[in-house]
């Protein structure tokens, strides 16, 4: 009787420090997110539009389900009676609950923006102090993703802060998303995966394939700048705690192929898909690369694996992702501006990935490849493997065991 009682309390213990609440974010979230494209000018109308096109252009169906207000939402105060956060009365007439209301009645999920700080990065007002208040306030708009971001935290420690916020989550009782927002500044791979679901590794993505953005105090980075920032951080990335490279910015500027090659590079990464495009005007090309449900079935794949950079030659980047049933994805992303063709043995590149404990040797084990975004046959493992690769763009292979 005894032990029953020690074991039940050692449960209620558990459960009661337990930060997060457990396996919302099994695969990458997939969504959409007002920044990138929107910044502070969105509305009510907006969302309704941007809802109905996640469903009629198939993004739904592809699996985009979370659709995110960023920084701008709210009235510049609290109400001043009750210190609840009230939503701009212009820009939301009907308050948050009849957008929240709206988008559920479209069969996706609500994500709203919040901050550590006391002020939020556009400046209204921050989460400091009103945790506890503010979860009770998401849980009563029935929201379902919450991202906070990390302006105006001077002296505040990262780790406790993310942690407040995410038991006052919990303790309000609704299971929502927790998406850590603070740069990779206190490297959140570390300590964020019993708290959140995913936490953002850089600074703010700019629309471009490898420029630098230099808005003077802060810099935004092209594509290929985050990739690399952050390509030694995969063993922390798993199922239910995400390495998050940022919105994406595929239909938002880049080209056909740029835009190829990012939303190829994040399915690789297993990151987050968050789209911050306008989904009111996509071309054919944008709705096509973003709902390629083959490309999406690597990011989602139920192992979890980030993919490892597994050799730099003249401008390709070879990427692996170790997938379920011991299936490989391979990426050749060309990082130059000329078209490359690459000749790649197999049997000179086995696998050996200690992160996910996965060992090829194509000398011994045939694979046949598929051309992913082709969608043909490409041969077998036996074979050197050759393929054009456009400028600044990917082909993107999968292997199966034969
Ligand atoms: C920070 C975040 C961005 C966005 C803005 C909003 O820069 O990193 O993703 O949320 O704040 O102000």
């Amino acid at each position: 009787m005894k032990k029953i009682a020690l074991l039940l309390t050692i449960i209620v213990t558990l459960s009661a420090t337990a930060q997060k609440f457990q396996n919302l974010a099994l695969s990458p979230p997939m969504g959409w997110n007002s920044w990138n494209t929107f910044a502070t000018n969105i509305n009510e109308k907006l969302v309704m539009e941007t809802a109905d096109m996640m469903v009629n252009s198939g993004m739904k169906d592809a699996g985009y389900i979370y659709l995110v207000l960023d920084d701008g939402w709210m009235a510049m105060e609290r109400d001043s009676v009750t210190g609840n956060l009230i939503a701009d009365p212009v820009k939301f007439p009907n308050g948050i609950k009849k957008v929240v209301d709206y988008v559920h009645s479209k069969g996706l999920k609500f994500g709203l923006y919040n901050c550590a700080g006391t002020k939020t990065c556009a400046g209204y007002p921050g989460t400091r102090g009103y945790e506890y208040q503010d979860a009770r306030q998401y849980a009563a708009w029935e929201i379902d993703y919450l991202k906070y971001d990390w302006c105006s935290t001077d002296g505040i420690n990262a780790k406790e802060a993310y942690a407040t916020m995410s038991k006052a989550l919990k303790v309000a009782k609704r299971p929502i998303i927790f998406s850590l927002c603070e740069w990779g500044n206190n490297n959140p791979w570390e300590w964020a995966a019993p708290v959140g679901q995913l936490w953002r590794i850089s600074g703010d993505i700019y629309n471009c394939f490898d420029c630098i953005k230099d808005w003077g105090t802060w810099k935004s980075l092209g594509v290929t700048h985050i990739i690399d920032a952050r390509k030694n951080i995969r063993q922390y990335a798993g199922p239910d705690h995400w390495n998050d490279f940022d919105m994406m910015e595929v239909g938002h500027g880049m080209s056909v192929n740029e835009d190829r090659a990012h939303f190829t590079m994040w399915c690789m990464l297993a990151s987050p898909l968050i789209a911050g495009n306008d989904l009111r005007h996509m071309t054919k090309e944008t709705i096509s690369i973003l709902t390629d449900k083959d490309v999406i079935a690597i990011n989602q794949d139920k192992k979890g694996v980030q993919a490892y950079l597994e050799q730099q030659l003249d401008s390709v980047d070879t990427w692996i992702k170790p997938l379920e049933n011991n299936e490989l994805a391979i990426c050749f992303m060309n990082r130059s501006q000329k078209t490359v063709t690459i000749n790649y043995n197999f049997q000179q590149h086995p696998v050996n990935d200690t992160v996910s404990k996965t060992v090829v040797d194509f000398a011994k084990t045939n694979f046949s490849i598929t051309d992913v975004w082709k969608k043909i046959k490409a041969g077998s493992t036996r074979k050197l493997f050759s393929a054009v690769v456009p400028a600044h763009d990917v082909v993107l292979l999968r292997l199966k065991q034969e």
